[in-house]
């Protein structure tokens, strides 16, 4: 459902976002019939696309969904940022549940309290969750090497998500001023913000995530996403990051591979190696 933001409202939040606009040379564009693509038809065009997995944010997916990615074979995850959403997306019927600590790069994607009265980190989250639910537990936020993977099996972690270390590798779809920000200097002093989608999201700063600190010059979900992306696309074909989300995690100094095949070869490697260490 589109939320209310009247003709005025959209001019006051264009004004305050209107010098990004000036420095790449974009318009600011009127306000839209709608900002989103309607989410019915997109989980639709997921489910028939037949992917092996269907992974939701954001809340707890409706029976009648969870139950036709089931009857095409599709296995169903949720993800929770508190114990008490893992619960939630339990009695939901998911079939495994992502424990995101507040580590993660991107979104925080809480559902039943404020993301900044959700933000537990993962080494305290994932053993909870795993104590709290029946399904598969996969662990993420903060991790992007094999000590990390290694701590998140030990703390009963059936398996990781890893966002930033993949996202810097030559294969994932980030822009090169992206990866190069993952890798670059500030990328050990992430910041929480609302700035670029209304929503709460962990990156890299910049001008604009210091600059837009005000919670009244947040345009809602998906409103300020749909505005910000209009010159955050112009600013990444002009390689500008300080007016780009870089999303990523409290992690991404550890960065260390750029190729994908590569990442997940020392990761396992790293693994075994840990372990065979503790063993002994
Ligand atoms: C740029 C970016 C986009 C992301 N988009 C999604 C998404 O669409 N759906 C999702 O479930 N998780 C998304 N995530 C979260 C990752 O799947 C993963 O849980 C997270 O990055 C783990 O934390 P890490 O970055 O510290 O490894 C995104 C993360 C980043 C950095």
């Amino acid at each position: 459902m589109p939320p209310a933001v009247d003709a005025a409202a959209f001019a006051a939040y264009v004004d305050v976002l209107r010098p990004y606009f000036e420095l790449v040379g974009v318009e600011p564009p009127a306000q839209p019939a709608t900002y989103l693509p309607d989410p019915a038809e997109q989980i639709q065009a997921a489910i028939d696309a037949e992917p092996a997995v269907l992974s939701f944010v954001f809340g707890v997916p409706a029976a009648s969904v969870i139950e036709e990615a089931r009857r095409n074979g599709i296995v169903v995850v949720g993800t929770a940022t508190t114990v008490e959403e893992a619960v939630a997306l339990d009695a939901g019927g998911v079939d495994a549940i992502v424990a995101t600590g507040l580590e993660a790069g991107g979104h925080r994607v809480s559902f039943l309290r404020a993301p900044e009265d959700s933000l537990v980190g993962t080494m305290a989250l994932v053993p909870q969750v795993v104590d709290a639910v029946s399904v598969p537990v996969i662990a993420a936020g903060g991790i992007s090497d094999g000590r990390g993977v290694a701590a998140a099996l030990t703390l009963g972690a059936d398996a990781v998500q890893i966002g930033s270390a993949f996202l810097a590798t030559q294969q994932s779809a980030a822009s090169p001023v992206h990866r190069e920000a993952l890798r670059g200097p500030d990328a050990g002093h992430t910041v929480l913000t609302r700035a670029f989608s209304g929503r709460l999201a962990r990156g890299v700063p910049n001008r604009v995530t210091s600059e837009l600190t005000d919670p009244r010059a947040h345009a809602p979900f998906p409103v300020q996403n749909w505005l910000t992306g209009k010159f955050r696309a112009a600013a990444t074909a002009a390689g500008m990051p300080e007016l780009m989300s870089l999303w990523a995690g409290q992690s991404s100094p550890l960065i260390r591979e750029d190729d994908a095949r590569g990442l997940m070869d020392t990761l396992v490697a790293s693994v075994d190696e840990v372990f065979g260490r503790l063993g002994s």
